[in-house]
């Protein structure tokens, strides 16, 4: 690899860049995570954490990446047989239902072009015709982080109210919280499973399940085993600011800096950042001649853009030089996309002068790589940044 100074751009749509408020939050002594000033910490970040999700309810916060939220989500609401559904919006979507296949749910898993969210017009009708109620779970990936496609959630809640049918909402916004506007509370989201190193600008390890009184009340019926996913003992801890095991007390310095950083800013203005980021970016793909994946205008991603390279291209081979002569990472296509497209992450701790830079070194990656562009797609991307 070339030698690299400066700076590596971590572009992938997360882990995102750290900011060094952050990090320096993180290099404090860990402390006695049953003592008195961790429980100080504790009670604090279980309160503030709440806005970000839009909910007053309890936030459940584990030691654990991404996908143990996904499998607390399930495990806590749900019982052996019961029936999901579940849609292929693309590759993590696809891993959610294998999970809850693995746990002996029967998925409904309606499939997708990879290039569209979660149709809510598709739960209408399955939940319309599931007169007997047998469905007891809706599951969506709000943001596809292989595809760049945003589901409308307040949408699919609005299907489900218009059916009158009482299957919860679970909701994944593992690359939309803290980017892409969300709201727990007033979408009536059942449980919300959340990871910190995306929009809440942190390392990964951490992993969170917002859950509603519909949710609670479920899980004490729920007959999946859990252990260590268990909500009702962590709420019991929780109470006193406390934790079952041991936290990961570093990652929550770093949290507690991250949302001042957030609040600071304030949650409208940071969606606002992250879309006018996404519309710039998308100035620059359609400039340049290629084609983003998303095929919905309403759906296009804040946190990321994946990007489709012509016929005979292979995206791993241009992100490869993209790597070796510009030290900046991108998200490969994953699943079904292996080879086909590149994801731009725009997401986290992120400013405008930091997507030019990204931007510019995909520009030099593609022409380096053979692709033909049009070099007037970087200037429809920096018209876009020097507007208000
Ligand atoms: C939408 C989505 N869901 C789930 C996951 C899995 O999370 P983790 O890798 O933190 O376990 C990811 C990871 O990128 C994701 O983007």
């Amino acid at each position: 690899m070339t030698y690299a100074s400066g700076r590596h751009f971590l572009q992938i749509p997360g882990p995102t860049n750290v900011p060094d408020p952050v990090l320096r939050a993180m290099s404090a002594p860990t402390i006695d995570h049953r003592g008195p000033e961790f429980a100080e910490l504790g009670r604090e970040l279980l309160r503030d954490i709440k806005p970000v999700f839009g909910t007053t309810g309890p936030v459940i916060m584990y030691p654990a990446t991404g996908t143990g939220a996904w499998e607390a989500a399930l495990v806590n609401t749900l019982s052996p047989g019961d029936k999901v559904l579940c849609f292929e919006t693309g590759h993590f979507a696809t891993l959610w239902q294998e999970m809850a296949h693995g746990f002996g749910l029967e998925v409904d898993f309606v499939l997708g072009d990879w290039r569209h969210g979660a149709s809510p017009e598709i739960v209408a009708e399955k939940l319309a015709a599931d007169t007997a109620h047998e469905i007891k779970a809706v599951c969506v990936v709000h943001n596809e982080t292989s595809t760049g496609v945003t589901s409308r959630v307040g949408d699919i809640r609005a299907a489900i109210d218009d059916a009158d049918h009482p299957a919860l909402l679970l909701v994944d916004t593992i690359s939309s919280l803290g980017s892409i506007d969300y709201r727990h509370d007033e979408w009536k989201v059942d449980v919300t499973v959340a990871g910190s190193q995306k929009g809440l600008m942190l390392p990964p390890g951490m992993s969170f399940n917002a859950v509603s009184e519909k949710a609670l009340a479920a899980s004490k019926t729920a007959r999946l085993p859990r252990t260590f996913w268990d909500w009702q003992p962590m709420l019991a801890a929780n109470e006193r600011g406390l934790f079952p095991y041991t936290p990961n007390t570093n990652l929550m310095y770093g949290l507690k800096e991250a949302l001042r950083l957030l609040y600071e800013e304030g949650l409208p203005n940071v969606f606002a950042r992250h879309a006018r980021h996404a519309a710039a970016t998308r100035a620059a793909v359609r400039g340049w001649g290629l084609e983003v994946l998303c095929l919905d205008e309403r759906e296009h991603s804040g946190s990321l853009t994946a990007v489709l390279v012509p016929e005979g291209v292979d995206a791993d081979k241009v992100r490869a030089v993209i790597l070796d002569r510009f030290d900046m990472s991108l998200g490969a296509g994953l699943g079904k996309l292996a080879g086909k497209v590149f994801r731009i992450g725009h997401l986290g701790a992120f400013n405008d002068l930091t997507l030019a830079g990204t931007l510019a070194g995909v520009h030099m990656g593609l022409v380096l790589s053979g692709v033909r562009i049009d070099a007037r797609g970087m200037d429809a991307a920096l018209e876009v940044l020097q507007s208000d």
